[in-house]
């Protein structure tokens, strides 16, 4: 789930209008559940000045719209038909054809939200636009409702009909049912975007993003669809503690000074033997003052180029350089020389069974370890063995799988970035050029400061926007994703 912190009901309305039209415009047929109520009201604003000043393209847009009074006539003003109308369909080049509204006047209800619920699956909807009742309720599944729920007649809550009666003459003029869109049909959407504003809705949205997930709090399911984004204003969003907010919902664990793990150990699994600096090194930076680092180097490295050297020499160089590499990062080698990487072949059970005995003897709390898409074979075989090993081990453990040059992340594959200050980012430099014979070779001091500073530039921007204006994102950031290995 991303959180979008909007500081008003304006705002709010116009971050969700550019999220509506940039879909719109990059998939011109897309299918669109459509709610009503105020909170859609500046959104809908937005979205017809977005047609009449921009040319925005509704031409070939299906949508559903989530539920509806019954029994209410559709030319009823508190209709949700005319309400679309009124506040929408009349100023968009919508085609008429493509609207599906579910008929409030229904003599069979049954059977008119068998048919919708049809045409829904059979159509899929792309986006599904959510507003939030104050006791938690979307569409209109009220609290109570079955989360397998499908579309269906429901009776509206004393809450609801109490909240809505302000858009009738008497409260007993508001319709006691209405026909909605179940909570299954919500779920199956691909997309949600829920806009919450107001005070009012505080309350519901804490249980909404913080509270456990049950019928209690329709709304809640939500944390268990893969992709929600959620705009709320300053107001609606006061009681939520936004600090565990990356944690728990955002889908990101950030960690910065603020909340470093302490008194861990963690190995870091180094295939050859400047990768774990090139790679997490700005972590192992961060990390080591209060934690017990040790870096476990699984292969000699002898087979990079050192001009003039033997097998021998190069192998001691090698280790020179990560002893001094260490010193740097405060963490402690430890030295394995794998068999698989001398002889070519696939690693042996001696390679398991030495990794297994390492972690043993260190007995980590957290692996850090390359990412299971790494290209570079010395790097994928090197984190199979050392799952192998964690096998054997039988103990729980966290694993940060690292990203590197040799395995670039793409969108989706990490949860988890660190959030490096400018001085712990100097050791991961001064670390890297202690691998002088490498450096020489490959400017890695420069691969690795780009790469961070890239992913500093851009991951605010496009995971994180929004998470909250008070976590400081710093310029070097190292991805990881971070899971638990379970014994
Ligand atoms: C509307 C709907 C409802 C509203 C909710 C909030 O189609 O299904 O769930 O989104 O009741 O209403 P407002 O926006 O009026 O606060």
């Amino acid at each position: 789930m991303r959180i979008i912190k909007a500081k008003d009901y304006d705002n709010m309305s116009a971050k969700a209008a550019t999220i509506i039209a940039n879909e719109i415009m990059l998939n011109p047929t897309i299918t669109i559940g459509f709610a009503t109520g105020n909170t859609m009201l500046g959104l809908y604003k937005s979205l017809a000045k977005m047609h009449s000043d921009l040319g925005v393209d509704f031409s070939k847009i299906t949508t559903f719209n989530l539920d509806e009074y019954h029994p209410i006539k559709k030319d009823n003003k508190n209709s949700y038909h005319q309400f679309m109308f009124e506040n929408l369909f009349n100023h968009i080049n919508i085609n008429r054809q493509n609207i599906n509204l579910l008929n409030g006047s229904t003599k069979d209800p049954t059977a008119e939200c068998k048919n919708y619920e049809s045409k829904i699956r059979n159509n899929g909807i792309d986006i599904q636009l959510l507003g939030i009742g104050i006791n938690g309720h979307i569409g209109f599944n009220e609290p109570g409702s079955s989360f397998n729920s499908k579309t269906r007649l429901i009776e509206l809550d004393e809450t609801t009909i109490n909240e809505n009666s302000k858009y009738f003459k008497n409260k007993k003029d508001v319709p006691k049912q209405a026909l909605t869109i179940g909570i299954s049909t919500i779920m199956s959407a691909k997309k949600i975007l829920l806009l919450a504003n107001g005070k009012k809705k505080a309350e519901a949205l804490k249980k909404m993003l913080q509270g456990p997930v049950t019928e209690d709090c329709p709304a809640s399911i939500l944390q268990r669809h893969p992709e929600v984004v959620v705009i709320v204003d300053d107001e609606a969003a006061s009681l939520l503690d936004m600090e565990s907010i990356p944690k728990e919902i955002c889908g990101y664990k950030i960690i910065s000074d603020d909340n470093l793990p302490k008194n861990k150990k963690i190995a870091v699994i180094s295939p050859h033997p400047d990768d774990s600096c090139i790679g997490p090194g700005g972590t192992m930076a961060l990390l080591s003052d209060k934690n017990d680092i040790h870096t476990i180097i699984m292969t000699t490295g002898y087979r990079a180029f050192i001009p003039n050297t033997t097998k021998e020499e190069r192998i001691d160089i090698r280790e020179h350089e990560v002893i001094e590499e260490s010193r740097i990062l405060n963490s402690t080698p430890h030295f394995l020389k794998l068999e698989f990487y001398d002889s070519g072949k696939e690693p042996l059970d001696e390679d398991i069974e030495k990794v297994f005995k390492k972690l043993k003897e260190l007995d980590p709390d957290i692996v850090v370890l390359p990412q299971k898409n790494d290209l570079h074979s010395t790097h994928k075989k090197s984190r199979d063995i050392t799952l192998e090993a964690l096998k054997r081990l039988k103990k729980s453990v966290e694993l940060w799988s690292y990203e590197s040059p040799w395995g670039l992340f793409n969108k989706g594959d990490f949860n988890m970035i660190t959030s490096i200050p400018e001085n712990r980012f100097q050791k991961k430099l001064e670390a890297i050029k202690s691998h002088k014979t490498q450096v020489e070779r490959t400017n890695y001091v420069t691969v690795a400061e780009s790469l961070a500073k890239l992913r500093g530039a851009l991951i605010p921007e496009q995971e994180l926007f929004g998470f909250g204006s008070n976590k400081k994102i710093n310029p070097h950031i190292e991805l990881f994703y971070a899971e638990e290995f379970k014994k």
